[in-house]
């Protein structure tokens, strides 16, 4: 009979043990349960098609099928049918309507594609619940499991669940792409919290779990989210936390000014800790697991339940020729190794079922954990491991590893994640792994299974062997506990040392480490007692750049028996230095090198000063081991004064005035839609199911700057599977052009005829059956190319120059100078000329790639569905390319999930390249571009080079400015000639005295840049700063004082900015300048700052306050409102909801428009309206949605409408008062104008008037930072925003625009590495390179005032622009930094023994970990120990 084994432990005093239940397999599937969720109906058991088998799911419940459960549905699936490398979102999202789950990266970088995964334990009766990425999980491998997606919680039908709501509430949604993955990571924290907790603590309240506030923040921290700035959603989370006060949490709409606890708490979507969702259904646990051990060769998938099944199914294998085989457990590795994505295999072994490789035993010598341990079982087993024969050091030691492990990948990553794929991908590919590092330093032995052998080696042989042959199994790892004893008896005099160390960009984890460490050492005293010996030690660096995690055996040898003292460590330091020499090609060298430097130094240095503490410690035995406190005092410069670091580190304030005379018009109204968004709900274009026979394409792009395309063929004999064809500029049919841009400016092609002009450059799509079959096949394919006889190509802006390569600035956007320059100059004390800034750019990162979808209709004409900013550019694009009428195209767009600029014109050839392969297949034709392929062909912001001259006078007024700007545009003209224009807006910020400005808009071989939020507009507002901090240096002045010199008065805005300086009423600027001064509490903490500084030695603290100037002009847009004859209101507006809260503002405006006739009540009307989809048919001249401004003229647009609704329907309610004397209701009202024939239908051009339509928008923000200048980390303490919304059209909206926009701004100034290669490549590819700010990295305090700026005639109700100028005032953190910086600068020079102070340094942008540290000084600890021997020589 063939048994299940189930695996358990308990601890047992100081023995582990392992039970091995035996269950019979004959348990027969008699019914299919319904699920115990009261939040999900009775479902009928759903049959995959790919199984063929429909029929009753009893009877097709054979050995060859997977089973498992999706949302409460029964899924079979035939073995034989499948696929073994689908993943589970493919299956979610192509054979499921569960389209909750998206696609962000495919990388489990994201957190977009989050599911729950929930399993039974039939021994033990229990269900564990967890977050997995369904991106990384092969289907084969949940079988028998039960998945949780985010409509499964809860949706429209059946009822959103409280957390959809208050992410609702707590305005947490903008575009929407990332917030099922937000509610299923929150959902599963919530679940896990209340079953670790039910136990121990009393029940919370109702209304909240058992989740308490850190818990909380960290439940998302994996998340990406591009819209929101994440403090609406971890505001959403802690509304749950058992620890929360209501009252501190951000504006929401369930609270009011005023409001008491009580009444919030009344108002809260209710949450009941005691009715969960059940994860697991009941039918399920029911079934019996799938047995394949009969005879596994037969599938591709096998999952043995023994190690003797394992080994004869690897023998068989590798004895037949030519089979390629994988082992998997987590299956996570494919999110790094792409390639691994789209291979297949003939035959995969599920490793995770065999119990030698999940035992997880401990005894007094350690602990052996199975290779297919999860990580983050493994975290958990380590964490509450005692050892009791030595119960501080070896527990301690424990807990460490286990806090280190828990900053690996990310929860729903470390879920599935095993500790032995780990340490293969670290050992066979060079992985810069964590684990490899820390389990190195502590002496760890692994057992390897290799065809019949099997042997116990030390992890470090085994990192030093060749790669691990694919027939050889790591079967487990032992931690052996260190000995402290002496026969038995635990010695005194000795002590354990033991830390681990990683710097990353981000610090709860997701993030791999430019260098992680793990030290361990045993010291003691000496025998003067007057130093402490290193007896012995282990060193271990990795991730580094170098081929495994090493031990620095050298380093380790020096430090043994030596007494710790500055002069040793200095010299382990230089012996050191030598060691750690990362690989050629390792980005950032010196700056990884020196972070082993200063881990050491971290370790060994509270040694050297803490002696008198330690000796009492050692001397009375009380002590064996140290504690992260213990070892960082005061004394050596750690100490971080001020109250201890709290559990939950975020907090925020919003001081926010809804206006209330055109009501709800001014209301925080919640964002239209968000629940349906948050439930998965809310279709995006690739949610469109696919209409029959549906083909997709894949974009085939150059990968040579400059080059004659001689041929385009597969790197293979045969054609890829699934592939149907290739479109090249070729199938541009008759009549048609290759254009795949209708720009403003200029038009591009869609795909190069003949030469590729960057790297980038479409050359062909490739159109195949799947997506998945596209996307492999686009890579298969090899170009030839020809360079012969070709210039080569242009790639700096230096080139540029050199060729003339220039795009022409129009001249009515040609900038006229202000005042005399050269006056200006002669009349300044001092000058800094030739001075340079360098811009590097900035991707998208939308978190919903670029798509579209073209269907073939009658007549030739065509549909398509494009995720664009621009549905009328798109419209004219697809007629011209395909060479058919514009009548003959109908471009339809409901909503984007997330576009910052990135969809307005590059989309335009994602959906032209769609239309021209429909219409060449005759059949419906979609893409949804893989992240690596989106990011190269997509562009993103502008890199520019800046050069400038400034004279000023001594105390800071500057008298004149030139500056000359190189803009690298690329290749196309996109929109580039704008650029200038937006620089030079922003840059006027101050009264420069005189300004000249020269531009140069470059035409290089490089993607077209395009515009990115605030395009040109950032980068002017920092050189404005950057300048103002140089004057500031070199006048050795402090800066905010530099900056108020220079302000404007209203006299000279009016002489930078003309009309749009608007008047004297309109310049809030100064209040902002002071008002956010007084909240912030600026001077008080200026010196606090100081006091900080001067107190510590390896942490620098900054603050800086920074004003924005930001012009906009509102463009003409049309809208229309129809009312419905059941008195339900529809309406249109060009403008696109991008995330932006559009349809919000207009459904507003709608309400109040309508509302003026005055039957019922704006709310009433407010639940009538739905803004639909735009479509370029119905709603003419959209033109783009873009520069911050299309949600108020929009908004103009239908109030104009409604005016006109409201004058037809007058003499309809008027006469209807008359007949029945009362009131008239809306529906009454309806009712008779359609009895009358009344147009209940009205559109409009809103023409906005050029002259009044731009104005200037104002905003200051203060931020202060902390930077640890041995690491180069920075921690954004605080930042404090005040930004004028003129009459907010909805504080809620705006709120979420503002902190969106100023956490994308820190992404550009702080975070986001756009790296390229020299060719252009863009090498910064996915989201292990490019990393965007996660809830870890935003302000941990951070407020928000909304200035309620009162009336103003020519604005639409008196509103202002809140999309992108925010964004600018993230300089103040980059300029914070400096300041931070220049503290750590001050000091080195002290150590070097400097006099002379050169403090005007240039921080780059984005100023990332490796910038910052190499500015405090790569040499810091050297320089630091250096001068503090000299001071001892001294006395
Ligand atoms: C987004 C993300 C971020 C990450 N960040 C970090 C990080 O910061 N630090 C860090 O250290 N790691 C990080 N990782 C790596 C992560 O820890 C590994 O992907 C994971 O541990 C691999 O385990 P797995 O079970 O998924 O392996 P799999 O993907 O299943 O297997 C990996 C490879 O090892 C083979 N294999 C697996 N188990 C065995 C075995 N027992 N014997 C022989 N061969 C085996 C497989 O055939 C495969 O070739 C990250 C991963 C992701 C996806
Ligand atoms: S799509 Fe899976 S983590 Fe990004
Ligand atoms: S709302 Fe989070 S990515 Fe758009």
């Amino acid at each position: 009979m063939h048994v299940y084994v189930y695996m358990y432990v308990c601890t047992l005093a100081n023995q582990w043990v392992f039970f091995i239940t035996y269950e019979s397999k004959a348990k027969i599937f008699r019914h299919n349960q319904r699920a115990e969720n009261n939040s999900l109906e009775e479902k009928e058991p759903r049959v995959e098609k790919l199984s063929d088998t429909r029929t009753d799911p009893l009877r097709n419940m054979t050995k060859s099928c997977l089973v498992f459960a999706i949302n409460g549905e029964r899924f079979e699936l035939e073995l034989s049918s499948m696929d073994p490398s689908t993943t589970l979102l493919d299956f979610l999202r192509i054979k499921t309507p569960f389209k909750s789950v998206k696609l962000g990266c495919g990388e489990g970088g994201c957190g977009a594609c989050v599911v729950l995964l929930s399993k039974y334990d039939p021994v033990l009766d229990k269900v564990e619940d967890f977050t997995i990425s369904s991106c990384l999980t092969l289907l084969c491998s949940i079988n028998g499991g039960s998945i949780t997606t985010s409509e499964g919680l809860g949706n429209s039908r059946l009822g959103f669940h409280p957390i959809h709501e208050r992410f609702s509430g707590f305005h947490a949604s903008q575009c929407g792409f990332c917030t099922p993955g937000m509610c299923v990571s929150l959902f599963s924290a919530i679940l896990n919290a209340e079953k670790s907790n039910e136990k121990n603590h009393p029940p919370p309240p109702l209304g909240f779990s058992n989740l308490t506030s850190a818990e909380a923040e960290k439940a998302v921290s994996g998340n990406l989210c591009r819209c929101t700035g994440y403090r609406p959603i971890v505001d959403a989370c802690k509304s749950f936390a058992i620890d929360v006060d209501i009252e501190d949490l951000g504006f929401n709409s369930f609270s009011r000014k005023g409001d008491s606890k009580e009444e919030i708490l009344g108002r809260l979507p209710p949450y009941d800790h005691r009715s969960q969702i059940c994860t697991f259904p009941e039918f399920l646990k029911n079934e019996i697991k799938i047995d394949m051990s009969s005879d596994p060769r037969k599938y591709r998938w096998s999952a043995p339940g023994n190690l003797g099944e394992l080994q004869s199914l690897l023998e068989s294998y590798n004895g037949e020729s030519g089979v390629s085989m994988k082992l998997v457990a987590g299956n996570t590795s494919i999110g790094y190794y792409r390639e691994e994505r789209e291979k297949r295999y003939d035959k995969y072994i599920d490793i995770r079922h065999i119990p030698e490789l999940t035992v997880i035993r401990g005894n007094e010598k350690g602990i052996e954990l199975g290779a297919a341990v999860t990580i983050s079982k493994a975290i958990e087993v380590l964490k509450t491991e005692q050892d009791s024969h030595n119960p501080s050091s070896n527990a301690n030691i424990l807990r460490q590893i286990a806090s280190h492990m828990e900053k690996i990948a990310n929860r729903f990553v470390r879920n599935s994640a095993t500790i032995g794929g780990n340490l293969v991908m670290a050992q066979r590919k060079q992985f810069p792994s964590d684990l490899t590092t820390i389990l190195l330093a502590v002496g760890t032995m692994v057992k390897i299974i290799s065809r019949s052998s099997q042997e116990r080696i030390t992890l470090e042989e085994f990192l030093e062997r060749p790669p691990l042959e694919s027939s050889s199994v790591l079967s487990s790892l032992e931690i052996p506990f260190q000995d402290l004893t002496n026969n038995g008896s635990l010695e005194r005099n000795k002590l354990l040392l033991f830390k681990t160390y990683r710097a990353a960009p981000r610090p709860l984890g997701n993030a791999l480490s430019f260098l992680n460490a793990a030290f361990l050492a045993e010291i003691s005293l000496n025998q003067n007692l007057d130093g402490i010996v290193v007896n012995h030690c282990c060193l271990a660096f990795g991730a580094y750049g170098t081929k495994r995690a090493k031990r620095a055996k050298k380093v380790e040898e020096f430090l043994s028996g030596k007494v710790i003292s500055d002069e040793v460590l200095y010299e382990a330091i230089g012996l050191l230095k030598d060691y750690i020499v990362p690989d050629d090609g390792t980005r950032s060298p010196a700056y990884r090198s020196s972070l082993a430097v200063s881990f050491l130094f971290k370790f060994f240095s509270p040694l050297a000063q803490k002696i008198a503490e330690l000796s009492n410690g050692l001397l009375n035995g009380s002590k064996n081991f140290l504690t992260e406190t213990e070892l960082e005092g005061k004394e050596n410069g750690y100490h971080n004064p001020g109250p201890p670091k709290p559990a939950a580190f975020l907090s925020s304030a919003q001081q926010i005035i809804e206006n209330h005379e055109h009501s709800p018009v001014g209301k925080g109204v919640v964002k239209a839609g968000a629940c349906l968004q948050a439930s998965g709900e809310a279709v995006y274009v690739d949610d469109i199911p696919s209409p029959e026979n549906c083909l997709y394409g894949a974009f085939i792009y150059s990968t040579k700057p400059l080059a004659r395309i001689k041929g385009i063929r597969f790197n293979q004999d045969s054609v890829p599977e699934g592939v149907l064809g290739i479109v090249t500029y070729k199938d541009i049919p008759k009549g048609g052009v290759n254009v795949g841009t209708k720009g403003f400016f200029a038009s591009d092609h869609l795909f190069a005829d003949g030469i590729t002009r960057y790297v980038g450059d479409r050359i062909a799509f490739v159109i195949a059956d799947t997506q998945k079959h596209a996307n492999i096949a686009a890579k298969l394919v090899v170009i030839d190319y020809d360079t012969e006889n070709l210039e080569p190509p242009i790639l700096t802006v230096e080139d540029a120059v050199e060729k003339s390569s220039f795009f022409h600035i129009p001249p009515f956007m040609q900038f006229k100078p202000v005042g005399d320059v050269s006056k200006g100059m002669s009349e300044a004390e001092h000058k800094i000329l030739g001075s340079e800034i360098r811009f590097g750019s900035q991707y998208f990162f939308y978190m919903e790639t670029q798509t579209a979808l073209a269907v073939p209709d009658e007549d030739n004409s065509m549909v398509v569905y494009s995720s664009t900013q621009n549905p009328e550019y798109v419209h004219r694009t697809v007629a011209a390319c395909l060479g058919i009428p514009e009548h003959n195209v109908r471009v339809i767009t409901r909503r984007v999930g997330g576009g910052f600029g990135g969809k307005a014109l590059k989309s335009m050839p994602v959906a032209a390249a769609c239309a021209l392969a429909a219409n060449k297949m005759q059949k419906p034709v979609r893409t949804y571009t893989d992240r690596k392929t989106d990011m190269i062909i997509s562009g993103g912001r502008h890199p520019m080079k800046v050069t400038y001259g400034v004279g000023f006078k001594s105390d800071g007024k500057i008298t004149a400015l030139q500056i000359e700007v190189l803009i690298n545009a690329g290749a196309n003209e996109d929109i580039s000639p704008l650029i200038p224009g937006a620089i030079l807006c922003s840059l006027k910020k101050y009264d420069w005295g005189a300004l000249s400005f020269d531009v140069k808009v470059c035409k290089t071989n490089v993607v077209s840049k395009t515009a990115m939020r605030a395009p040109g507009d950032v980068q002017g507002s920092y050189i404005a700063e950057a300048i103002i901090e140089h004057v500031a240096s070199y006048l050795s002045m402090e800066v905010d004082l530099i900056r108020k010199v220079n302000f404007h008065t209203y006299e000279s805005l009016r002489l930078y900015h003309d009309d749009s300086a608007g008047e004297f009423p309109e310049f809030t600027l100064p209040l902002i300048w002071e008002k956010v001064s007084e909240s912030s509490s600026f001077r008080q903490r200026m010196k606090l700052v100081e006091e900080f500084n001067t107190a510590n030695l390896w942490r620098k603290r900054g603050i800086s306050r920074v004003p924005a100037v930001y012009g906009v002009a509102v463009r003409s847009t049309p809208g229309r409102v129809s009312i419905l004859s059941d008195g339900s209101i529809a309406v249109e507006v060009a403008g696109i909801e991008i995330g932006q809260g559009l349809w919000t503002k207009v459904k507003q405006m709608t309400a109040y428009g309508l509302g003026l006739i005055k039957c019922g009540t704006s709310k009433e009307l407010l639940d009538k309206i739905r803004v639909i989809q735009s479509d370029t048919l119905s709603i003419i001249q959209g033109t783009m949605t873009a520069g911050s401004t299309t949600s108020e003229a929009s908004s103009e647009a239908v109030r104009i409408c409604c005016n006109s609704l409201v004058e037809r329907l007058l003499p309809v309610k008027n006469g209807l008062m008359d007949q029945t004397g009362g009131p008239v209701t809306w529906e009454m009202l309806v009712q008779e104008a359609y009895k009358q024939f009344i147009n209940m239908s009205v559109s409009t051009m809103y023409n906005s008037d050029f002259a009044t339509g731009q104005y200037l928008n104002y905003g200051a923000a203060v931020s202060e930072v902390e930077v640890n200048i041995l690491t180069g980390e920075t921690t954004i303490l605080q930042t404090d925003i005040v930004y004028d919304c003129g009459k907010s059209l909805n504080p809620a909206v705006d709120l979420g625009q503002i902190e969106g926009a100023f956490v994308q701004g820190l992404g550009f100034f702080m975070f986001e590495e756009y790296i390229t290669s020299p060719d252009g490549l863009m090498v910064s590819d996915s989201t292990w390179t490019y990393k965007i700010p996660t809830v870890d990295t935003i302000p941990r305090q951070f407020n928000v005032e909304i200035l309620n700026s009162g009336h103003h005639k020519n604005r639409v109700l008196s509103s202002k622009a809140s999309g992108e100028p925010p964004l600018l005032l993230a300089a103040s953190v980059h300029c914070a930094t400096r300041a931070a910086v220049k503290e750590a600068r001050k000091q080195l020079m002290t150590w070097k023994g400097q006099d002379e102070l050169d403090l005007s340094f240039d921080l780059p942008v984005p100023a990332t970990m490796p910038v910052v540290k190499e500015l405090c000084g790569l040499d810091i600890v050297e320089r630091y120990l250096e001068w503090k021997m000299q001071q001892k020589l001294k006395t």
